[in-house]
């Protein structure tokens, strides 16, 4: 697989680590796979894995550290991982490589790493059987399936293992192998096809990845005519189905579940609660220690546009906050971080803060369906970073998930510079509070090593800013969508106001934006915790980033910045583009032998697309307001 990009783990990541004289001690797959890592780096660099006289020592020892922890620690000129279990020490190798020669200088104490959330999981919208609209991989935007091809397993996997092993890299420890929209081969996959599962399984399992699947609520229905969670038959069917799993994949980790939402089958239909629905399965699980993820992505996908009382944004809060103490032990709530869907800016949801009596896991897209799906640069972590910051603010979050963004494409991400978002993604589930720029300075590291500082400012230069970049060109202050319906890439600012899908932006003569208020509009803003709801409520106190996502506004309001809101979005729209001008430009300096031929290449077709692409957003967006406003820019600029 020489025509494979090695992402983060370039043979010369290791070349510390393979060095030395490595001892390493423990049983298990896990250590195995540790003690495969070693030797063929020591193969490569001229180190040893030797039982005495070790000047690096892998050692599982240390149950203090907890599970998947790991210390490390230098001294007497032997740097030491003491981990709590096998994984621990698989994370603590990878630590190693991030840290480099710095792992062997001088002495330090021991350092204790812990995870940030028991569970990281990377879900894919992989399908199994092409899809006619959506295709193999939904808002897949690097080739086909890693996994899937034209209704099959592939039968060439070892490109899972190469993935397994870079998630295991930066975190990651629990993989979802098919879409949440389950279509009729997928369903399979929890019957007779479950061996499939069992083998993508047996795949992950060495790099410590446990698989789970995305099932159909409605499964029991071709059996038994009925899915009605209440129903004694259709708990017995899901009890047995499950127990099938465990027997095929002792360590297979749970269900994910997309219910009564955008059509797939739920409890609704029965009129049960989810609550009921997510029980059924949970206890299905429980015996084995699995769990269910129950996605809070519930909202109505039919609404009238010129009902202004019907608000999708605060779907998930209405339907799950009364449901909050009565799901088992083994429900994870999933919910989006945001209350409408993977915007470039959106308020945290409120739903996080209101049931404090459920776990909840976080939905992150590491996919850019709404952030220029891997044509544009848009390095997310800056934007998951405050998300994580005001979501664990708000309450102890349980678990971290995150729509993948791999493919088979030879970058993994189409997008070259898209693997920094599924490592960033990674690293902030084991360490939520890491910087956003050092996580990028990580990545750099690792994927380049030894770079020279051209290339590293370089790199920095073009993605540190990306997100609030495409921000700045897309979408003004919140407002969200203005994207062209169905695939989701590039400009129409009216594009879904006249649609069921409930994501309006209201603009007329006058003003913008959607009267969220507790006081005049949908209500939304009091989902929050008082203090927060204030801030939203108010059109002074509430962020100029969230205005329009909060209020309606005419288009002379001021901002916190003493301009207008129509010179704002004129102003945002010249400098985005402006900037990712800037972007292509300083890439074209760079010669392109210090990142390799084909990476150059593909970075510079896609900054060509993305400066393109920017422009036209800049001309739709400043061209419509212009129209609607007919408010003159104030630096005279020509507005197509
Ligand atoms: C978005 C996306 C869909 C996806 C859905 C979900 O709406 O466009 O393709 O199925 O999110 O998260 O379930």
């Amino acid at each position: 697989m020489t025509d494979v990009h090695p992402a983060w783990l370039p043979p010369a990541a290791l070349r510390a680590i393979g060095s030395r004289r490595v001892s390493v001690r423990g049983d298990g797959l896990l250590v195995r796979t540790v003690i495969a890592e070693v030797a063929q780096a020591c193969g490569r660099y001229g180190g040893a894995v030797v039982s005495d006289g070790a000047d690096l020592v892998l050692t599982v020892s240390t149950p203090a550290c907890g599970p998947e922890g790991f210390a490390v620690s230098r001294d007497g000129g032997v740097t030491t991982i003491a981990a709590a279990d096998p994984a621990g020490l698989l994370y603590g190798l990878f630590h190693l490589a991030r840290l480099g020669e710095a792992a062997f200088g001088d002495p330090f104490p021991p350092e204790v790493h812990r995870p940030g959330y028991a569970r990281r999981m990377l879900d894919h919208w992989d399908n199994v059987a092409v899809h006619p609209v959506m295709g193999q991989v939904e808002r897949g935007y690097s080739g086909g399936s890693l996994f899937w091809h034209d209704g099959a397993l592939r039968e060439d996997l070892g490109r899972v293992t190469g993935y397994a092993r870079l998630l295991a890299a930066c975190g990651i420890n629990a993989v979802t192998v098919n879409n949440v929209n389950v279509h009729a081969t997928e369903a399979r996959l929890l019957t007779d096809r479950l061996g499939d599962v069992a083998t993508l399984a047996g795949v992950f399992r060495p790099y410590g990845i446990r698989v789970h699947l995305s099932v159909n609520f409605a499964a029991p229905r071709d059996d038994l005519g009925t899915a009605d969670p209440l129903d004694p038959r259709v708990r017995a069917w899901w009890a047995l189905a499950t127990d099938a799993v465990y027997a095929a994949i002792p360590d297979f980790g749970g269900y994910v579940v997309k219910a009564d939402s955008e059509g797939q089958p739920g409890p609704f239909a029965y009129g049960r609660t989810h609550a009921d629905g997510a029980n059924v399965l949970a206890a299905a699980l429980a015996p084995h220690g699995g769990v269910v993820h129950w996605r809070a992505f519930v909202y109505d996908h039919r609404q009238d546009w010129r009902d202004r009382r019907t608000d999708r944004a605060r779907a998930a809060h209405d339907h799950f906050v009364p449901l909050d103490g009565r799901f088992l032990d083994n429900v994870v709530l999933q919910v989006k971080h945001g209350p409408i869907d993977f915007q470039p800016r959106e308020p945290v949801s409120p739903l996080i803060a209101a049931v404090p009596a459920t776990n909840v896991a976080v939905e992150l897209q590491v996919t850019q369906e709404y952030t220029g799906q891997q044509r544009h640069v848009c390095y997310l972590a800056p934007m998951w970073s405050e998300v994580l910051r005001c979501a664990r603010g708000m309450a102890a979050l349980d678990g971290l998930a995150g729509v993948s963004n791999a493919g088979d494409d030879p970058f993994w991400t189409g997008h070259p510079l898209a693997q920094a978002n599924l490592y960033a993604f990674g690293r902030l589930a084991w360490a939520p509070d890491l910087d956003p720029v050092a996580i990028l300075d990580e990545w750099i590291g690792l994927t380049f090593p030894g770079a020279p500082d051209e290339l590293r400012e370089t790199l920095h230069a073009v993605m540190d800013d990306s997100w609030r970049t495409y921000e700045a060109y897309t979408a003004p202050l919140g407002v969200g969508f203005m994207v062209r319906p169905g695939h989701h890439y590039g400009p129409d600012v009216d594009g879904y106001e006249y649609t069921p899908w409930g994501t309006y932006h209201f603009a007329d003569r006058d003003g913008v934006g959607v009267d969220r208020t507790c006081a005049t509009g949908t209500g939304f803003a009091g989902q929050y915790p008082p203090a927060l709801a204030r801030v939203y409520e108010s059109v002074y106190d509430c962020p100029d980033e969230l205005l329009l996502f909060f209020h309606h506004v005419p288009y002379g309001h001021i901002l916190h910045d003493g301009g207008t809101v129509i010179q704002h979005i004129y102003d945002t729209h010249f400098a985005g583009a402006g900037a990712v001008v800037a972007m292509r430009d300083r890439w074209a300096r760079l010669p392109a032998a210090s990142v390799g031929p084909a990476f150059a290449a593909r970075v510079s077709a896609l900054l060509d697309e993305q400066v393109r692409s920017a422009a036209e957003w800049r001309d739709q967006i400043n061209a419509y307001f212009y129209r609607k406003s007919g408010v003159r820019d104030a630096h005279g600029r020509r507005i197509p």
